[in-house]
């Protein structure tokens, strides 16, 4: 029997984090340099049910049955054998490796479920659509994430950039000419619930003041896309500047994050921003492809333990 293999790739989100979460636009990308991979691999003489699962990464290496059943693992092989009115998994060994930093903003949770889902149900015979796919992806972004918005796991299962609001149909748009970001990472993990939460806390307190936020980064965010749809990437970069400074007002910035786009902004980026959940992780810049080496180097001298280097759109053109 042949071992089924699916990937998935990581996401920024451009505009909009957590505004998001309250009902505004948000614009994620997926970034394809770093991926989840599953492989499953059939144990012919194995008992049905006996699933093993192995994820170097975080030193897990256990059968399935040992887990608990809110482990975001066991909730996306849930998801599926239940979709599929599977009972028993044939015996095999899923083994699960990833390149995208944990805890990073970088969409980590949901690109592990996508691939484990889409390899999954293949191993099982009825590989699901992605219609299919995001819906359980996103049932388990609620174990990450509490309240997700389904920004991560949408952008993650289609692979293309996505104009997202909740409870909308999802919006896939053209960028009309590439431009060049690098993603540069404070090295400081800072989950995503977390931030989400603490946030959710402060909007309760003051509601009318978070939501002037929201609503202005709603904003930014459509001039964002029209900007991507008519050609003119270099003024998102403005747009990136004003979407940070209301992301500090919101509390969800650092200061490394803050050190890295003010780093940025100084060495000739067009503009910069933390990206997902912040308080730590990554924060991208834009830049004219001949500035990447330089604003990379400040990035580095600023406190970044890693820079990826991202041309979007590049395949969009029509
Ligand atoms: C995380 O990538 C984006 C947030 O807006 C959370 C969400 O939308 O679920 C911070």
């Amino acid at each position: 029997m042949p071992a089924f293999t699916a990937s998935a790739p990581g996401k920024i989100i451009l505009f909009g984090e957590h505004a998001v979460v309250y009902g505004q636009p948000a614009i994620a990308l997926p970034i394809p340099q770093v991926q989840a991979k599953v492989i499953i691999i059939p144990d012919i003489l194995g008992n049905p049910g006996s699933v093993r699962i192995l994820a170097p990464e975080i030193n897990l290496d256990s059968q399935l049955d040992a887990l608990k059943p809110n482990h975001p693992l066991v909730a996306a092989i849930n998801g599926v054998t239940a979709t599929l009115g599977v009972t028993h998994i044939p015996a095999c060994t899923l083994k699960l490796t990833s390149t995208i930093p944990v805890a990073a903003g970088l969409g980590s949770g949901a690109a592990v479920s996508v691939a484990i889902i889409r390899a999954l149900s293949a191993f099982l015979g009825t590989p699901l659509d992605d219609v299919q796919v995001n819906k359980l992806a996103y049932n388990v972004e609620k174990i990450h994430h509490g309240t997700p918005s389904g920004i991560d796991n949408t952008v993650v299962t289609y692979s293309k950039p996505v104009y997202f609001m909740r409870q909308q149909p999802i919006e896939i748009f053209n960028i009309a000419k590439p431009f060049t970001l690098i993603i540069a990472d404070t090295g400081i993990a800072s989950p995503t619930a977390l931030a989400v939460s603490e946030l959710r806390k402060a909007w309760q307190k003051k509601s009318t003041h978070f939501e002037r936020l929201f609503s202005a980064v709603g904003s930014l965010t459509r001039t964002a896309r029209q900007a991507m749809e008519i050609g003119h990437p270099e003024r998102l970069g403005p747009l990136m500047n004003e979407n940070h400074e209301l992301l500090i007002e919101m509390g969800v910035s650092s200061p490394e994050l803050d050190r890295l786009v003010l780093a940025a902004q100084a060495s000739g980026s067009l503009g910069a921003k933390l990206s997902g959940g912040g308080r730590g992780g990554n924060m991208i810049a834009l830049t004219e492809p001949d500035h990447t080496e330089s604003i990379s180097h400040a990035l580095h001298q600023a406190g970044a333990i890693n820079t990826i280097i991202v041309e979007q759109g590049a395949r969009d053109l029509s």
